[in-house]
């Protein structure tokens, strides 16, 4: 079975479909053998992947599309693939609980601001009701601000596990997700490709996973 990654955040907007587009892109990148499913009735992963196929004439990843009853059945499908990312809408449905009982690890991207912590804060009792391992994202982190530094520290008080790696707010995510592709790809030498790499790598080390040989 693969290493099974849920995305997961109750929060709207918060960057679930953005972590799974760049996340898919950096691992296929690293010659793993990736499979996807998109929970998510707004199907914003699917039309990506779309993009990409029409871009690549094919797909280099396995996509598949799922609902709550499905999801478990879909996992079993991607059994060959080394990692599998599962991307849910933004709520606390038992669909989502679904997703997350089958993960290995749930990411939960997160804003740094104090709406967006309070409305994580049931996905996070989600996340614990169901013993799962977690890493929240910190996503579209401001440069500096003093508001983002108290989130920080309000985040450990929560005792909420969180990605060394962030991710700041750059145009370069949702312009390479536009093209089907990840930044890794569209700007292997920028900064935006830099924290998705650093995230990238902090996911396979917990998955216990390695890049294949260049
Ligand atoms: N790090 C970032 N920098 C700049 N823009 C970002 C970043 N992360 C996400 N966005 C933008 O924020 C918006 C929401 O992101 P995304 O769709 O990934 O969130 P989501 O959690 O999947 O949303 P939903 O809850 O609706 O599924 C998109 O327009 C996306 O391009
Ligand atoms: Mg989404």
């Amino acid at each position: 079975m693969p290493f099974i990654v849920t995305v997961a955040q109750r929060k709207g907007g918060a960057g679930k479909t953005t972590l799974c587009c760049q996340l898919i892109a950096a691992l296929v990148g690293c010659g793993l053998d990736v499979a996807a499913i998109d929970m998510d009735d707004q199907r914003s992963l699917t039309r990506w992947a779309e993009t990409r196929a029409a871009r690549l004439g094919g797909l280099d990843f396995a996509h598949d599309t799922a609902s709550g009853f499905t999801v478990a059945m879909a996992a079993r499908r991607a059994r060959a693939a080394d990692i599998l990312l599962i991307d849910t809408p933004p709520s606390v449905e038992p669909a989502v609980a679904r997703a997350i009982a089958l993960a290995d690890l749930v990411l939960a991207p997160l804003q740094l601001s104090p709406l967006d912590l309070d409305a994580s804060l049931p996905t996070a009792r989600m996340i614990g009701e169901a013993r799962r391992d977690a890493l929240f994202v910190i996503n579209r982190a401001p440069p500096r601000a003093r508001v983002a530094d108290r989130i920080r520290s309000e985040i450990s008080r929560h005792g909420l596990p969180v990605a060394a790696a962030e991710l700041r707010s750059r145009a370069a995510f949702a312009e390479s997700i536009a093209d089907g592709r990840g930044v890794t790809e569209s700007e292997p030498r920028g900064r935006a490709a830099a924290e998705v790499a650093a995230l990238t790598d902090e996911l396979l080390s917990v998955a216990g996973l390695r890049r294949a040989a260049a």
